[in-house]
């Protein structure tokens, strides 16, 4: 059981406390339990009845992802839905005043539970969030959230909410009306039971008004031509943000507009279909997958060190004040980490600061910051040019310029100046940790620990470990990636490690495209109309066209011909057509960015490859990558690749990750297409890899 009735003094209390688990979740069982005794209750003439959570900081998380999950059939699913509706029908029917008490999280079905009350009482609680956040695992809400938010607070608070699938706290909350009362924590049940009294002196009428608009939102909110602009630019700002690939957030528009003025039944009936059209499509299963991966990342461990306790990291050290240098500094300062930014002279220290400044300048700039709060965290980071405060460090990260004989002699300086429990770690991006670790006075606390760029909002972080690495500097640093709000994956210390290696492919590929013929533009559209969040030629303007010859040569030296550079790259680069940094690439970056004729011209002319051949080339190089990238076991799943190209790329979530998409073709049909493409080629690129080929002998796909 894990819904309980208690009756005192004429109130009614349902508790929601589902046994084994720090979180409530409505799934088929609960919601029965309860439809049952919502059928006893309806007959009752109590005084108000309320609805709580026994857990802390939890109402109810939501409706059962897995249940969601398994439905295949339209039916199933609309059924599914309607179950939770006719749930939440009878809470709202009942006779007399209900008080949903949330003190946690209020999501998706919880938040429709509490919208079916007639009044919301929430606490201070910082942890509480409530929203209906569906349409990010690809469907719309489905047990009357479409239906009763708009009419509680209104229809562009509703939309933002379910559209933007962002919960709000409860100071939100109250502003817009979702909550009746605010109310501290210490001293809950006194006050509830001061507000039960209230709403049971009225108990036929809603003691709380709607929250006024004023302005042009008022005027938008009331008059149908005002909704209809209110859809029109809620529409635009979708297909602006997601470009057509999530139908999720439409279908919710539409669900909305259709049934703002229709009465319950019909309404929901509406929704439930909807809920049902999305929650079959392979987009939300991708999108489901990918909650879940998401979450084992946010709770990763060390397998065999379950016995190892991480050590706390409170200062840190930062070596080389670059880009990367500086973003890293910023990151331990907003994290609540010392940061000593150490460089060669005090300009480049300057530069580095300045880096870090920016991020937080931005933030104030979006109201995400408050200035008193950045004076505090800048002034968590002090520069150094030598190495003083260095021996009170839990970790330093070297962020120096990407040179073996550079990165070598900082690891032999710093080892020597740092306590014997600090543990050093590399930003680089493809070079080899174990030569760093070997240089180092204790290898076993050398890690690498490789940041994407920009670091604030890049969500990735890959851990490579060497042959030295101890466990104690595993666990410590997987545990202080966490705790810097990262998503991390750990790899063995291979070239290029995960993401660069299987990326770099692509980008190379896209060269080769390019060789052939077609136009710049036109192969990074392919990318961006197959989900890519930009094309290869301006994902290789923004990184700097220098740095990503020198790692394509790296993983050539390391890897064999395959990353041999394309003769495009082979001939800007001495151009010194370096990309943004330089303002010019394959586009030149003015005001407006326009492809650069330079670079065009040394296209030969002709229509290119076409579209849906570019798009295999480029996913086919990056599949067999990843799939070696198994075999020699530098990760320890598909897992570890799709979370890593999504997080690390924006490879497109709603494909599930790279794996997955490959799994979608299904395993023979890709290895006919490679075969196919590796009999017109012969260099070996496409040649399926063993551990490809092993998956189509045994029937089986990268996920089983
Ligand atoms: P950068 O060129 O912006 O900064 C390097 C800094 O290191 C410069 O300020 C330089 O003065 C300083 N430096 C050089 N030798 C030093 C020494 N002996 N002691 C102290 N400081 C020294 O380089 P960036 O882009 O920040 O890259 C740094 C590292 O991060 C490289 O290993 C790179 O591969 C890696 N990385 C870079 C990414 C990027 O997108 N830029 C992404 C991920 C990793």
């Amino acid at each position: 059981m894990s819904v309980f009735y208690k009756e005192e003094n004429n109130i009614g209390t349902i508790t929601f406390d589902q046994p084994d688990s720090k979180v409530n979740v409505l799934n088929s069982a609960t919601l029965l339990t309860l439809d049952k005794m919502l059928d006893d209750l309806k007959n009752k003439s109590l005084k108000v009845l309320i609805i709580q959570s026994a857990k802390k900081d939890i109402f109810i998380a939501g409706a059962d992802i897995k249940e969601i999950e398994n439905i295949t059939e339209h039916a199933d699913g609309k059924s599914k839905a309607q179950a939770g509706q006719r749930v939440m029908d009878k809470i709202e029917d009942l006779p007399y005043p209900t008080v949903a008490v949330i003190d946690g999280v209020a999501l998706g079905g919880g938040c429709e539970l509490a919208l079916a009350c007639r009044y919301r009482v929430m606490t201070f609680n910082d942890r509480i969030r409530i929203g209906l956040p569906e349409v990010n695992l690809g469907f719309v809400p489905g047990f009357g959230g479409t239906y009763r938010l708009p009419r509680l607070v209104g229809l562009q608070q509703a939309l933002k909410m379910i559209v933007s699938a962002s919960p709000i706290n409860s100071s939100a909350a109250f502003k817009c009306g979702l909550a009746d009362r605010l109310y501290p924590t210490v001293g809950l049940s006194e006050r509830v039971a001061e507000f039960v009294e209230e709403i049971a002196s009225q108990p036929n009428k809603r003691i709380f008004k709607l929250v006024a608009l004023k302005g042009l939102p008022a005027f938008l909110e009331k008059n149908p031509l005002g909704q209809m602009v209110v859809y029109k630019e809620t529409i635009k700002s979708i297909q602006k943000a997601t470009k057509g690939f999530y139908p999720a957030p439409l279908k919710a528009v539409e669900v909305i507009r259709k049934t703002l003025y229709l009465p319950r039944e019909h309404a929901l009936d509406i929704e439930s279909s909807a809920f049902a059209d999305l929650a079959i499509t392979s987009i939300s299963k991708n999108l489901v997958s990918l909650f879940y991966l998401t979450e084992k990342y946010k709770k990763l461990t060390v397998p065999g060190a379950e016995n190892v306790k991480p050590m706390p990291i409170a200062k840190g050290a930062v070596i080389g004040a670059g880009i990367m240098g500086g973003g890293i500094a910023q990151l331990f300062s907003d994290r609540g980490v010392w940061a000593r930014l150490k460089d060669i002279n005090q300009d480049a220290i300057a530069k580095g600061l300045k880096a870090a400044y920016d991020v937080y300048a931005q933030a104030m700039k979006r109201k995400k910051a408050k200035p008193y709060d950045v004076a505090a965290k800048m002034a968590m980071i002090s520069g150094t040019v030598d190495y003083s405060g260095f021996a009170s460090v839990d970790i330093a990260i070297e962020a120096v310029v990407e040179n073996m004989d550079v990165k070598k002699k900082v690891f032999a300086e710093v080892s020597n100046v740092l306590s014997d429990k600090a543990i050093l770690a590399s930003n680089t991006s493809s070079l080899s940790v174990t030569e760093m670790a070997r240089v180092s006075k204790d290898p076993s606390r050398v890690i690498g620990f490789h940041f994407f760029n920009p670091v604030h909002r890049m969500p990735l972080i890959e851990i490579i470990t060497t042959e030295y690495t101890s466990q104690q500097t595993l666990v410590t640093t997987l545990d202080f990636a966490k705790k810097l709000g990262k998503t991390p994956v750990i790899v063995k210390d291979a070239p290029g490690f995960l993401v660069n290696r299987i990326l770099l492919g692509y980008i190379n590929e896209a060269g080769r495209l390019l060789d052939e013929g077609g136009s710049i533009t036109s192969i990074d559209r392919f990318a961006t109309n197959f989900g890519m969040p930009m094309g290869p030629f301006t994902l290789s303007d923004e990184v700097g066209l220098d740095v990503g010859v020198k790692v394509l040569h790296i993983l050539e030296t390391g890897l064999g011909p395959r990353f041999k550079p394309s003769r495009i790259f082979d001939e800007v680069l001495p151009k010194k057509l370096l990309g943004k940094k330089s303002g010019k690439g394959f586009y030149i970056h003015g005001k407006e960015r326009v492809v650069n004729p330079e670079v065009q011209a040394l296209v030969k002319t002709g229509a290119g490859v076409s579209e849906e051949e570019s798009i295999e080339r480029m996913m086919f190089v990056m599949i067999n990558e990843a799939a070696m990238i198994l075999q020699e076991k530098v990760v320890d799943g598909p897992d570890a690749v799709d979370i890593g190209m999504i997080m690390g790329t924006g490879f497109p979530p709603f494909r599930g990750g790279l794996l997955r998409y490959a799994d979608s073709m299904g395993i023979d049909k890709l290895v006919e297409a490679m075969e196919k493409l590796e009999a017109r080629f012969k260099d070996g690129r496409f040649k399926p890899c063993a551990y490809i080929l092993d998956l189509k002998n045994q029937g089986r796909k990268f996920y089983n």
